[in-house]
């Protein structure tokens, strides 16, 4: 099957330029001004012809505890379909003593149900000197990246030995670690206090962890990085602290990059007081900063202190985080939905309000990613030889989000009723129109596990 996309504005990292798009079976043949015959033609006149959306940091199908997130592989990956995100990357989680190797095992078979082609990064919580190789296995199994947190101590909090070892076996193997960054003893004594004085509402989840314990922990990992020599990756940086410390070791020459999610970008603290219930939808962690972080992220964006944005997608029902709330807040499943809105809330706000150019949203959205995460050339852009993920954005459509409309299982939005502008109109997989003006056309199982490589 041969699709030519005729006419459309071509956007690239590089920059945009009108042109034809021609894709032959997975793959993008040519690209060029002189219009080609295809068994199908795609007239994209007046819409911009970007490379799929790239989500580095998606939780499906995670258990926390006795909840589940609200989206699997399946329902998870049609809403990023629908939002133009035609690659994910997820987490496996090895059970306590369990190999990396079975855990992976373990974990695509949930995945197998994806719609858009998938990656696994590797959780870390503790990995004896004995064991360090099982990571290099892994490279050659195409997992190239590795989460250890500094934070949820008992369950997934490693400690600094663990972080320090597993950099230097990246530093020798070619992988990357990527850290979700608080410092846990800060946070241990905030909600020893905030409990002792009955401050047991959702809102104090906010209160509990603080800019500084961010901060705090994104110095002593990039700290721990420097004497490993090793690059690293800081995934949901919410605050200006933290970039400002980033931006420190980046200008003294380390290889330290980091991302955002909409989540910081679009909420506040000022959030919290509607009412108890809806105070729940900002349970998620980093929790919502001071307003005043937001245009600082957008700088920082701007800058290149951060080089992607993603979702840290983590759909837990009202109903699920509501009934886990009746106590005090340490209950409380924390995480937000949004792989089906990344692309489009970064346009409209990014792009339409002059934040960011087209060729930058592009760039944070799908290049980056895909450079940082060991999928490019194949994915996040637009070169003759790459996968044809692509997505043909109507720039002109006007939307209201709502949990009423929107395609991901969970029962609510962080986003209702917001008006945005801009939207996957037509979205392909490796040659495939999964979505085409508001129909699903893929079934579950299409997308492939993806074998990553050093970068
Ligand atoms: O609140 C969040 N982010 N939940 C998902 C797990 C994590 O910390 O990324
Ligand atoms: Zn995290
Ligand atoms: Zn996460």
């Amino acid at each position: 099957m041969s699709l030519l996309i005729s006419n459309g504005t071509i956007i690239t990292e590089k920059g945009p330029f009108a042109g034809n798009l021609f894709i032959d079976g997975e793959k993008i043949s040519a690209i060029g001004t002189t219009p080609q015959s295809a068994d199908r033609i795609i007239d994209a006149t007046g819409k911009l012809v970007i490379p799929g959306g790239i989500d580095v940091h998606t939780h499906l199908n995670l258990k926390v505890g006795s909840n589940i997130t609200a989206d699997d592989f399946y329902s998870g990956t049609r809403a990023a379909a629908f939002g133009g995100t035609t690659t994910i990357i997820d987490f496996a989680q090895p059970e306590k003593g369990e190999s990396l190797r079975d855990a992976f095992e373990k974990r695509l078979v949930d995945a197998k149900k994806s719609v858009v082609d998938y990656g696994l990064h590797m959780v870390i919580v503790n990995l004896p000197d004995d064991r360090l190789e099982e990571t290099d296995e892994m490279l050659t199994a195409g997992i190239t990246t590795f989460k250890l947190f500094t934070a949820y101590p008992n369950r997934l909090m490693a400690d600094d030995e663990t972080i320090f070892n597993v950099l230097r076996q990246t530093k020798r193997n070619g992988g990357l670690v990527i850290t979700h960054a608080e410092d846990a003893s800060m946070i241990d004594a905030s909600v020893k206090q905030l409990l002792a004085d009955g401050k047991i509402e959702p809102k104090y989840h906010a209160y509990s962890r603080s800019t500084t314990s961010e901060a705090r922990a994104v110095k002593r990992v990039i700290n721990l990085a420097k004497k490993a020599s090793a690059p690293v990756y800081f995934v949901h940086i919410s605050c200006s602290d933290s970039i400002e410390i980033i931006k420190q070791a980046q200008a003294e020459g380390y290889k330290v990059y980091a991302e955002t999610c909409p989540q910081y970008l679009f909420t506040s603290l000022d959030d919290f007081g509607k009412d108890e219930i809806t105070d729940l939808k900002y349970i998620f962690t980093p929790p919502p900063r001071d307003k005043a972080n937001q245009e600082l992220l957008w700088q920082a964006l701007n800058d290149n202190t951060l080089q992607v944005v993603s979702t840290d997608h983590c759909p837990f029902n009202l109903t699920t985080k509501k009934e886990a709330a009746q106590n005090n807040f340490t209950a409380i499943p924390n995480g937000t939905p949004g792989i089906e809105h990344r692309l489009e809330l970064i346009y409209h706000f990014g792009v339409l309000q002059k934040r960011i150019s087209l060729n930058r949203w592009v760039e944070l959205c799908s290049t980056n990613p895909a450079k940082l995460f060991g999928l490019y050339p194949r994915k996040g852009s637009l070169n003759v030889g790459s996968d044809a993920d692509i997505v043909i954005w109507n720039p002109e459509t006007k939307r209201t989000i709502s949990a009423s409309t929107h395609h991901m299982q969970v029962d609510h939005s962080l986003y209702e009723g917001w008006e945005i502008q801009g939207q996957a109109e037509t979205v392909i997989s490796r040659g495939k129109i999964i979505v085409e003006n508001g129909i699903f056309h893929a079934s579950a199982g299409q997308g492939k596990f993806l074998k990553r490589f050093p970068q």
